[in-house]
């Protein structure tokens, strides 16, 4: 038998919903194979905190959850029940300070690890994958964030209960949008990715559902067909409507914009007023429109795990600790086709930094998936598909060099 192991393990970058469920895949998977997990927390920040002598090393160690129960709850192991991370996040890096990378560095070094599995997102792991090549460490990286955007993963840890949050919110907002035939926008999280709106959008049996890599901007041929839509809807006797739209669609000349459901909502009320009074009887009922606006915030990140997520969890804990147990170091675990598998987590790194730099999402919906099909099928108005974003990362990247060989 070989010698047993000690890894570490971490949570980084915003939380979401299955990380104990990872972490307690992990200790299972690890423990009964003799070894030792160091849970570090806050991730980095835990990391000074042990170089400055804040924590003893093997204070740290977990040990099979649910035996601190009360009376016959004894062992019952909730873990993997509970969101967010019994370890804590830290969603920001001290990549350029020398003097907390140096302590980082100590502390890593204090604990004596044979491995670290990093559970983090496309930011997050960038800057662990760097610490580490500056350290040596050992890494495995777990895919996790409710944006579903790390590349060569079709699935993160957290986006399942994401979805499930916001298609359940969907359908809590559908019987008021009706009782007074209102039009509900909701904004949902993703960054600049579009999948939790696109995914939750389709099951939550939304009208119309924009993301950034169909509608990258809300100008105002989008805002007419829009309200055309609506139009539409309101002849055949559907007075309400429900829109679904991502955080990462712009404003009307492409800029960022706070709270583009308020502003997209203010939009259409506007427009449709503008459209009632061109006397076209179209458009006759449209100065009736009354709209509203829900930012769905940080709900999204949190809910009882679903068990899609906590089978994800344990395949990929248990992936980890396998890969681990082989000696394949710097594997980024991945879901593909239907399994798990694990990718050089340099590669994914070097996707990730290309696209950061660029501004472009590392793990985008791709304009032609099933799922974009589904909603076009479906009627959903999805934007004009006449006028197409880059389909995948590698299409982006070709336009924005194009762009760059023009200037
Ligand atoms: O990346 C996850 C995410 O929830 C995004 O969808 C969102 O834009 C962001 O984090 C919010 O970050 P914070 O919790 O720091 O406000």
């Amino acid at each position: 038998m070989s010698t047993p192991k000690r890894i570490g393990i971490l949570t980084s970058g915003g939380d979401c919903p299955g990380l104990n469920a990872v972490i307690r895949a992990v200790v299972k998977c690890a423990n009964r194979r003799g070894w030792d997990v160091i849970g570090i927390p806050y991730s980095t920040d835990g990391l000074i905190q042990i170089a400055d002598g804040k924590y003893n090393p093997d204070d740290l160690i977990l040990r099979e959850h649910g035996y601190d129960m009360p009376g016959i709850l004894q062992g019952l192991d909730i873990l993997q029940f509970l969101s967010g991370s019994i370890l804590g996040s830290l969603n920001k890096g001290h990549p350029e300070d020398p003097v907390a990378v140096a302590k980082i560095l100590e502390g890593y070094r204090r604990l004596n690890l044979d491995c670290l599995i990093a559970i983090g997102g496309d930011g997050s792991l960038d800057i662990i994958y760097e610490l580490g090549r500056k350290g040596g460490w050992n890494l495995i990286g777990i895919p996790k964030t409710i944006d579903n955007d790390v590349p060569f993963t079709e699935k993160s840890i957290g986006f399942n209960t994401a979805v499930q949050t916001v298609t359940s919110s969907l359908y809590d907002l559908t019987f008021t949008a009706a009782s007074h035939d209102r039009v509900m926008v909701v904004e949902v999280m993703g960054r600049d990715a579009g999948h939790l709106a696109l995914y939750s959008g389709i099951a939550g049996g939304a009208d119309v559902i924009l993301i950034p890599e169909l509608v990258p901007e809300l100008n105002p041929p989008v805002i007419n067909q829009i309200c055309q839509e609506i139009a539409q809807m309101r002849h055949q006797g559907r007075k309400f409507a429900l829109l679904v739209v991502a955080e990462g669609v712009r404003g009307e000349g492409g800029e960022p914009v706070k709270l583009v459901g308020d502003y997209l909502a203010k939009l259409i009320a506007n427009r449709s007023c503008a459209l009632c009074q061109t006397g076209d009887e179209d458009y006759c009922e449209m100065d009736q429109v009354e709209t509203r606006a829900t930012v769905l915030g940080h709900i999204q990140r949190s809910g009882i795990p679903t068990a899609s997520d906590r089978l994800l969890a344990a395949a990929f804990g248990r992936e980890a600790v396998d890969l681990i147990a082989e000696g394949r170091y710097n594997r980024l675990v991945i879901w593909e086709a239907g399994r798990v598998r694990s990718k050089d987590l340099q590669e994914a790194i070097e996707v990730i930094r290309d696209c950061h730099t660029r501004g472009i999402c590392p793990g985008p919906v791709e304009t032609d998936s099933t799922m974009v099909k589904v909603a076009r099928s479906l009627g959903i108005y999805v934007g004009d598909p006449n006028t197409l974003a880059p389909k995948t990362v590698q299409d982006a990247l070709s336009v924005w060099e194009a762009g760059l060989n023009r200037v």
